[in-house]
């Protein structure tokens, strides 16, 4: 069986450092380890759209920012597919089929559409495109025969319904399409990065993220103002960790060679955690060492994206030349669901 990877993010915005540890560092590994006979990446703009149908202008100027961003994170044009949404309309079609294989109640229990309805204060009114769209994700990952996604915790019962779909298919249909499973990142603190101010949740509207994009300037004066802990007032005071975004990035970002290099008086995060939680370590002190690491690996990052701000046709091409596969593969992949589904009717003609 071939190992497929189909993964993507929606087009709201740019990405911020919360993408970065969550799936692009991962994506970019992945790509770059070979394992793979095939890479999908996929700019979920359909799906962006199924809760911001009246603002279709954000999501259409997200799509060069998140182009860019992937580009700028090292996602190499050469060794994965990078394709929109909605210019692979077959998925609405394989969609529009699995939602008979699904019943309402079966979404309703979906933890993740159960905290995103809640999120979003749909109340009484959740439009019905927002509600199907754990089926269309279904659809994404299977119309490219995807075999791994990688993605966070909050994705797990997004692929457990998948893989009910797929084995309903099957049973029904006959074998079309494979099992998929979550490829989760190793770090549990990756899963979700939180706010520069401590809040659970990176996110544009409370301006606590850290972007890709941001210029070195931005980085410090965002690290600098970091949320620490209220109660570590004075120098010798004992600091607590929990809670603690310094602590929580640092978990997300720092090796080893980090201290080596910016730290020496630690030989690990271990150390400094204890020296925080003894007494008598100082939060710009943390706040510098963090700022070293981030601008260390946010540097050529930023200076990727330049280079490609410089080629926005290119960019552009590729995304057309990706979608464009994306809608070859998309479509040789219904004709075999047409054809198990017995509805190719002009293919080998009807009868009575
Ligand atoms: N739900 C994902 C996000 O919010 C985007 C997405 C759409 C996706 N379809 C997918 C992710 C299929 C993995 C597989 O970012």
């Amino acid at each position: 069986m071939s190992k497929i990877i189909l993964t993507g993010d929606r087009p709201t915005g740019k990405l911020h450092i919360g993408h970065y540890v969550g799936s692009l560092r991962r994506r970019v590994e992945l790509q770059n380890a070979g394992g793979f006979d095939k890479i999908y990446i996929m700019i979920a703009d359909a799906q962006a759209l199924t809760d911001n149908a009246d603002n279709p202008e954000k999501i259409r100027q997200s799509i060069l920012n998140v182009m860019l961003d992937y580009l700028a994170a090292g996602l190499a044009p050469e060794k994965v597919t990078i394709f929109i949404q909605s210019g692979v309309p077959q998925l609405a079609e394989l969609a529009f089929y699995y939602m008979n294989l699904v019943s309402v109640s079966r979404v309703q229990r979906n933890p993740t559409v159960k905290t995103e309805i809640k999120m979003r204060n749909f109340e009484e009114s959740i439009p019905l495109g927002f509600f199907c769209y754990p089926v269309s994700q279904a659809a994404d990952i299977t119309l490219f025969h995807g075999t791994v996604v990688p993605a966070g915790e909050d994705q797990k019962p997004m692929i457990e319904l998948t893989n009910e779909i797929v084995r309903r298919f099957n049973s029904i249909y006959g074998e079309v399409f494979e099992e998929t499973s979550i490829l989760l990142p190793e770090n549990a603190v990756c899963m979700r990065l939180p706010g520069t101010d401590g809040k659970a949740k990176m996110s544009k509207s409370l301006g606590n993220c850290i972007y890709l994009s941001d210029s070195a300037e931005e980085v410090e004066k965002k690290v600098k103002s970091m949320y620490t802990d209220p109660l570590h007032l004075r120098l010798q005071d004992p600091g607590h960790l929990e809670g603690n975004a310094v602590f929580t990035y640092l978990d997300a970002f720092c090796r080893p060679e980090h201290f080596a290099a910016y730290l020496p008086e630690y030989a690990n995060l271990d150390e400094l955690k204890d020296h925080y939680t003894r007494g008598g370590l100082g939060d710009m002190k943390c706040k510098m060492f963090l700022l070293k690491i981030m601008q260390e690996f946010l540097t050529p990052i930023r200076e990727r994206r330049a280079m490609w701000e410089q080629r926005l046709p290119e960019v552009q091409d590729i995304l057309r030349r990706g979608t464009e596969e994306a809608y070859r593969v998309g479509e040789a992949t219904m004709e075999q669901v047409r054809h198990a589904m017995r509805i190719d009717y002009f293919n080998g003609g009807l009868s009575l």
